[in-house]
């Protein structure tokens, strides 16, 4: 059996990195036998310009046929020129909710050799080991009614609509729970309950589905405001924190910073198991499209090449072969390779090939 890989590489720096990661990949086809078949496919505003379409039928049911997506960003400064339906057709939003991929996962560690390069004391962030799972297909991003709308009296009123039925959290909250019990056995569940109907519920039901099967793992609740702050203040107390779209968006940026630069980290997004136990997923770097330092090669491609070990991680299941890769990720960067969003001052800068390359020699 193959694993087919649908390669979305995007806009900005999206293709610099996913490059990348597609090389470390077919290392590990060519050299561990990880059976993978890569294939390209324009997306967004790249596939708008050279076929019209931002999102052509043929890469749509590529996507929906795939066994796992590697994407790299998307979101390009003038899109003025693309049509809004045509933006949503091709928007990751759309990819993210026809794949119902809900559970996204944002892990964060602690690099030892990134201590400087912490904007935190290094005795702050020193084994700070902590995951997100994101609800990714609900909540703010998706609820109806939304949209700009003119007034009686001729202002304008923005409207979105946070929404969250019982089943949409109690799934994220069941994944959270499973996923401490591979880890330290701690869930912090994150909300804002104080002030939110949809909070409220969130926080009912995350502590239902904790009391009808996982009283094996420890749960707290914490406000989203304190969360941000904790993050900053104290990231070792972190196992999983399991949060909703828009709070998940936020702080998992916010716990960027412990290894000082968004380019560290990677994620993926994983639906319902099917019959044979096999999850949809797609496979991202956590930032974006980077257009202030697109074209340059500069682009730290670590987060993308994470991406690539949760892909064998979770869709090759190959959980030696992910370790193999953050190891050597976690060497080249003790070795000293560093790219410019992550040097310090006087170091050596490297590209982001070469860093890639400062990887592959590790592994
Ligand atoms: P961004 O994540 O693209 O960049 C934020 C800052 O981090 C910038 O200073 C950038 O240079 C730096 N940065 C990001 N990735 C880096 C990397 N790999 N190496 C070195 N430095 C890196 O977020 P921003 O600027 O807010 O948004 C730019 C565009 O990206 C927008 O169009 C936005 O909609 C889109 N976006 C797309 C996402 C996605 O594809 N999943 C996620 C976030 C934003
Ligand atoms: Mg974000």
């Amino acid at each position: 059996m193959t694993f087919n890989i649908v390669v979305l590489p995007g806009d900005g720096i999206g293709p610099e990195v996913t490059d990348e990661a597609v090389r470390v990949l077919e290392w590990f086809a060519q050299h561990r036998a990880i059976p993978l078949h890569l294939e390209r496919r324009l997306f967004g505003s790249a596939a708008w310009t050279a076929e019209g379409s931002t999102m052509p039928d043929a890469t749509w049911e590529a996507i929906l046929a795939a066994d796992a997506l590697l994407f790299g960003a998307t979101g390009s400064l003038d899109q003025t020129h693309i049509p809004p339906e045509e933006r949503r057709k091709g928007s990751l939003l759309r990819i993210r909710k026809g794949l119902d991929v809900f559970a996204n996962l944002r892990p964060v560690k602690a690099q030892p050799a990134l201590a400087e390069a912490s904007p935190f004391k290094a005795r702050t962030v020193a084994g700070a080991d902590l995951i997100f799972v994101r609800e990714l297909t609900a909540g703010v991003y998706f609820g109806t009614p939304r949209g700009v709308e003119t007034q009686a009296d001729g202002t304008r009123r923005g409207v979105n609509t946070h929404s969250y039925t019982e089943a949409e959290i109690a799934r994220a909250a069941r994944f959270a729970f499973e996923l401490a019990r591979t880890r330290r056995g701690h869930v912090t569940s994150v909300d804002k309950a104080n002030v939110m109907e949809a909070g409220r519920l969130w926080r009912d039901v995350v502590s239902e589905v904790h009391a009808a099967g996982y009283t094996d793992v420890t749960l707290e609740h914490m406000l989203a405001d304190n969360c941000a702050l904790q993050l900053g203040r104290a990231p070792t107390r972190f196992d999983v924190i399991v949060t909703d779209n828009l709070f998940g968006d936020l702080l998992s940026d916010c716990a960027g910073a412990i290894n000082g630069s968004l380019g560290m980290l990677p994620s993926a997004a994983l639906s319902a198991p099917d019959a044979d136990g096999r999850r949809r997923a797609l496979y991202e770097p956590v930032h974006g499209s980077a257009p202030d330092i697109a074209g340059k090669g500069i682009a730290n491609p670590l987060g993308a090449i994470l991406s690539a070990a949760m892909l064998l991680r979770w869709t090759a299941k190959a959980p030696a072969e992910a370790d193999r890769l953050e190891k050597a990720v976690e060497a080249a960067l003790a070795s000293g390779a560093r790219t410019a969003d992550i040097a310090m001052p006087g170091e050596a800068v490297l590209s982001t090939r070469a860093m890639a390359d400062a990887v592959i020699s590790a592994l």
